[in-house]
């Protein structure tokens, strides 16, 4: 049995694309998406639509990541109130997802019913277990630092193998009786390695195996969809942080909210000039 889990698309149809070509190629038995489809990306009623659509009709399995819940949250208050919000400041800070939330108002529904994990049970009864972060919540991450003591309390009840994503950083560990893989994202990678990533699982006479797989894809092809969109534009300048991580496969706007939320909150620096500095440092 053959289980391809794919995670943290963030609206990147480029790469959903040639992800979903190779796994055709390797013939896998089952595709779960472990979460995070939508947000920081130029696409994300496009790789939405198109999740759902195999979960409807070829027996995908999908469930829901911190940015589904954080856009199905901001879209439900836009509807209630038919505002943007008051401060200015904090709106800049949000505009992305605000960008994010209108193009998913038909999908709000079927977003905020998207389970927290997934199961898939081998013919010998054992199972993989599937969630966004952890089973501490949708915000707590599986990293390759994570220490073993941590990990078992990320993990338990253990199933045979643990399968996340959230932290874009892939891993596979072995900790007592459970597999623990995280598949990286498949649309915006913080490993240094812009291919896209995906895990495929194996089940085999009894044994799991599992393989972290990068796919090469039209990185170009992306970024044009950023300014295609209107993504670029209407997102306001934080986008610009979002097109550095995907160029560089770096996590940067954790960064950026760390040195600059505070003096741009306090009205010290705009938020462009906040970017532009930050950039400027990379550089
Ligand atoms: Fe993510």
């Amino acid at each position: 049995m053959k289980v391809a889990v794919i995670a943290d698309i963030h609206a990147n149809l480029v790469a959903l694309h040639a992800v979903m070509a190779d796994i055709e190629t390797w013939q896998a038995d089952k595709i779960v998406v472990a979460g995070d489809i939508v947000n920081r990306g130029p696409r994300p009623k496009e790789c939405f639509d198109f999740v759902q659509a195999k979960v409807e009709n070829d027996g995908w399995l999908a469930l829901s990541g911190n940015h589904e819940e954080f856009v199905a949250k901001l879209a439900r208050q836009l509807q209630n109130s038919h505002c943007t919000p008051i401060n200015p400041r904090q709106y800049d800070f949000l505009r992305p997802v605000y960008w994010t939330a209108k193009k998913l108002f038909p999908e709000l529904s079927e977003m905020e019913a998207l389970p927290f994990s997934q199961t898939v049970s081998a013919p010998d009864g054992s199972e993989l277990y599937i969630v966004h972060a952890s089973m501490r919540g949708n915000r707590d991450g599986i990293y390759p630092e994570t220490s073993d003591d941590t990990l078992r309390t990320q993990i338990a009840p253990s199933a045979a193998v643990f399968c996340v994503g959230h932290t874009h950083r892939p891993l596979i560990r072995r900790v007592d009786s459970t597999l623990v893989v995280n598949v990286g994202s498949v649309g915006l990678p913080f490993d240094g390695d812009t291919r896209a990533a995906y895990g495929r699982i194996t089940w085999d006479d009894g044994n799991w195996r599992a393989e972290i797989r990068r796919v090469a894809y039209d990185l170009q092809q992306a970024e044009h969809d950023f300014w295609q969109t209107g993504f670029m534009e209407e997102g306001g300048p934080l986008t610009q942080v979002m097109l550095a991580e995907l160029r560089s496969a770096r996590s940067l706007l954790y960064v950026w909210t760390k040195h600059y939320e505070t003096p741009v909150l306090a009205g010290h620096l705009s938020m462009a000039q906040a970017v532009d500095d930050y950039l400027i440092s990379l550089a």
